[in-house]
């Protein structure tokens, strides 16, 4: 990747690092002596749910959805399309549902509804950053990485334009006007 003068690092790496560790750490005594079911969003999450799941000393099996959000990659529009179902049926299990980034709220708020009308035991959200000065809808994530500003950032996962998610560090990328 060609070195860029636009991203300014945000959370180093031994931070996320360290984090995680404390994020896996809380999920497994809250879940002691269960098996959970990790269920990532992809793409952003990825990455933090490969390190999360290793930081977790549970049973832990993984699924995944995909989904879109219209409009503008720079902005949630609120309308979310399920492009990637889970292949598992999650009736009864305990499902945590790993995302990068908890912004307006809007994409993880559907994609809660939509996991807790399939009735599982419990279903518990990790984000690894949170925007909270964004919301729209009421939400709030069982474990939270980090609370971060109002920038747009990458790395760790996330990306701008399916670029920049291969960044170990997470970094503001400063965006061309009007995106
Ligand atoms: P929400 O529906 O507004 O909460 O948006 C959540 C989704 O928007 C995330 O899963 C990301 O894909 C994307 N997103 C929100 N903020 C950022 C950012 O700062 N960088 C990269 N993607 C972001």
């Amino acid at each position: 990747m060609a070195p860029t003068t636009d991203l300014r690092v945000l959370i180093g790496r031994e931070r996320i690092a360290a984090r995680v560790q404390e994020l896996g750490a809380e999920i497994a005594r809250d879940f002691a002596g269960q098996e959970i079911l990790l269920v990532g969003i992809l793409k952003g999450a990825a990455v933090f749910l490969a390190d999360l799941a290793r930081a977790i000393p549970l049973h832990a099996s993984f699924d995944f959805m995909a989904v879109t959000s219209y409009g503008r990659k720079s902005q949630s529009s609120g309308v979310v399309r399920l492009l990637k179902d889970l292949n598992e049926d999650i009736a009864g299990k305990n499902v945590v549902l790993v995302e990068d980034i908890l912004d307006t709220g809007l994409t993880l708020s559907y994609i809660r509804d939509l996991l807790l009308d399939r009735q599982p035991a419990r279903l518990r959200i990790a984000v690894l950053l949170d925007k909270t000065s964004r919301r729209q809808v009421p939400l709030r994530a069982d474990y939270t990485g980090f609370e971060i500003p109002d920038e747009f950032v990458v790395g760790y996962g996330l990306d701008y334009a399916e670029k920049y998610r291969n960044l170990g560090d997470v970094c503001v990328l400063a965006l061309p006007p009007g995106k």
